[in-house]
């Protein structure tokens, strides 16, 4: 079986913002279609988005370049593979690429491609994609980190930290954390209205009021979780700090919207306070991408008790996640596969996770699409965690109604817990 043809176009992502779609069909007629996501807290450290630069169309951020490298050099090269597989489709990406971080194509070109390919292959084998990716073994609902109220990079707040969420590791299916999530998320809503603080939206769904800090954050999280109905043996907190967006070039952290500064030492000892104080479940990126050491000094104070996940720390990138654990930094990783730029590279990553015990968290970007692949990635690989935002707005939408659909049609509702 080989690919007949791919085309490729630029569409918008959930930000109006420019983004590559691709599509692969096979010689059989078979075909699937992929979009790349985009973030906006980036990690220094991820492969390279490919935007056009020209500020008269889309403010420099076209991708217009990066669908050119699909159509004309990507396309014959890839219809010209005598076998198509997954791993076939990624190697000749990464070669004809070129560079260690996919500047020259743009890895938001070769994510498209890579993941159409894998649905069209998918098709052709007339198998849902996780079950293609996944094999029989995968049977696991992952549980959701909804994040119900945004800040950092995702909204016009007065919030540092980007992301408050809520993790309801106490259901006893899948579906019921979706409940349980979205009747949180409406009594947040209420709670927000009756306090006079706004209930608009940031970028990735969550609430977005002005409030004085995390503490108050939090204490919000957990109204919202009471009058829901639920306690906190139902219901954790999670927190993304995107700390790498703080980092100082003298080392220390200043965070942009309080104006506060503090030492590598100041912002772990906050992080320990906030884990003693509340129930919370996860922490990621409590520090910056190039702070090993620190990473590596809290995750020995709190990591048997919280869970340490490193997102701009790692960037689904082996080599790092290998560097990372050598030096016990966090013990969880956050996966975006656009950070890596092809799926191989990004089942690689949750593999290699696995092997030195760090869990897996999949996750969504906070410029996103109605593409919910990352859904069935989550399941194929048998996550525990996933991260796909608020349950709201239609990309997010997208992916928490994908899981559904995979729980309810295949059996797998029940099989829901870490
Ligand atoms: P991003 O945010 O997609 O804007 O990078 C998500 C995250 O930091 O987890
Ligand atoms: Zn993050």
């Amino acid at each position: 079986m080989r690919i007949q043809k791919i085309t490729a176009a630029q569409v918008l992502d959930s930000r109006g913002t420019p983004t590559v779609s691709a599509t692969v069909w096979l010689t059989d007629g078979a075909s699937g279609t992929a979009n790349a996501p985009s973030g906006a807290s980036t990690g220094k450290f991820e492969a390279v988005e490919k935007r056009d630069g020209d500020k008269k169309r889309y403010f420099g951020k076209g991708v217009e370049k990066a669908v050119r490298g699909i159509t004309e050099e990507i396309a014959p090269a890839l219809c010209a593979l005598r076998h198509v597989t997954v791993g076939e489709v990624d190697r000749m990406l990464i070669e004809l690429d070129g560079t260690a971080n996919k500047e020259r194509l743009g890895a938001n070109a070769t994510l498209a491609v890579s993941l159409a390919a894998a649905k069209a292959l998918a098709a052709h084998y007339r198998q849902p994609l996780f079950r293609f990716l996944g094999g029989e073994s995968a049977r696991r609902m992952p549980v959701p980190m909804m994040n119900i109220l945004n800040g950092g990079a995702h909204a016009a707040n007065n919030l540092d930290v980007q992301e408050f969420m809520i993790v309801p590791v106490g259901a006893g299916s899948f579906s019921e954390a979706v409940r349980i999530g979205a009747e949180i998320y409406h009594a947040l809503g209420l709670l927000l209205r009756r306090k006079g603080l706004s209930a608009g939206v940031g970028d990735e769904g969550g609430f977005a009021p002005d409030l004085p800090g995390d503490e108050a954050a939090l204490e919000c999280l957990l109204e919202a979780v009471r009058e829901a109905g639920y306690g906190e043996d139902a219901v954790k907190l999670a927190l993304d700090g995107a700390a790498s967006e703080w980092a100082a070039p003298d080392g220390t952290y200043r965070l942009p919207k309080s104006g506060r500064s503090c030492t590598p030492g100041q912002l772990s000892a906050h992080w320990e306070k906030l884990a003693a104080s509340y129930p919370i479940l996860s922490l990621e990126d409590p520090l910056g991408e190039e702070d090993l050491p620190h990473w590596a000094a809290l995750t020995a104070q709190i990591g048997k008790k919280v869970m340490l996940v490193g997102d701009d720390l790692f960037v689904t990138n082996t080599a790092r996640i290998r560097e990372g654990a050598a030096r016990g930094a966090a013990n969880a990783v956050l996966i975006k596969p656009n950070q890596i730029g092809t799926l191989t590279e990004t089942l690689d990553a949750v593999a290699l996770a696995g092997k030195h015990g760090y869990r897996a968290v999949l996750s969504h970007r906070s410029g996103e699409t109605e593409d919910a692949a990352v859904a069935d990635i989550a399941v194929a690989v048998n996550a525990p965690y996933v991260k796909f935002g608020a349950p709201c707005r239609g990309e997010r939408t997208a992916k928490y109604n994908r899981l559904l659909h995979i729980a309810l049609e295949n059996g797998l509702d029940g099989n829901y817990g870490v």
